[in-house]
């Protein structure tokens, strides 16, 4: 039997330009969910952007805030949760999504993920000199933090975010097409 997988509480986990936003937008649209984003609704908090948060509390600050936030976010009902992609790096927070929800692991290679990015200012631990080498090394780190929690991954890798969407829409509700099942590929 494969294991449960609930359709009405779906967090969307992965790296930076996997394409969280853009995808859990669309899946909550399907199915009929409300969508957030545990960034925007951040910066919606705070009134400043991720960078200014980065600036004035540093890193620390805001992994602090980011947590608070994953815990109170993942108690809603019927919701689609984009998360940052440094969320999973607190134990607590992996255990959180884990066991609040299904988990979508959002999966793109770090080239992919640079050229989402590279235009976007907006991300400051890739303000920096070689972006493309630190998102290889926070793959490296994170990787298997995301696949510990997934209940489901999908590649996001030189594909239209519509046809992830459906894909995960499919997987999340068996009986609409596709197959359900966890951890693959
Ligand atoms: C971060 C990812 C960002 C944002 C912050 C830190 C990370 O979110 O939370 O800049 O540590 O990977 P996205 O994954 O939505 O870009």
């Amino acid at each position: 039997m494969p294991p449960m997988i609930a359709s009405n509480k779906v967090f969307l986990v992965g790296p930076m330009g996997a394409g969280k936003t853009t995808i859990g937008r669309q899946l909550a649209q399907s199915l009929r969910l409300s969508f957030l984003d545990s960034d925007h609704e951040l910066q919606r908090r705070t009134g400043v952007d991720i960078p200014t948060i980065f600036e004035f509390e540093g890193e620390a600050g805001f992994r602090l805030r980011e947590k608070n936030l994953i815990d109170e976010l993942t108690q809603r009902k019927r919701i689609v949760l984009a998360t940052g992609g440094g969320s999973v790096l607190d134990r607590e927070s992996r255990q959180r999504l884990a066991a609040r929800g299904t988990v979508v692991y959002l999966h793109c290679s770090p080239q992919q993920q640079y050229e989402r990015t590279m235009k976007d200012k907006n991300r400051p631990l890739l303000q920096l000199e070689d972006p493309l080498a630190r998102l290889q090394a926070l793959m490296e780190e994170r990787e298997p933090l995301y696949r510990e929690i997934a209940d489901i991954i999908v590649s996001t890798e030189n594909r239209p975010m519509q046809s992830v969407a459906r894909d995960i829409v499919s997987r999340l509700t068996p009986r609409s097409g596709g197959a359900s099942g966890s951890n693959n590929p």
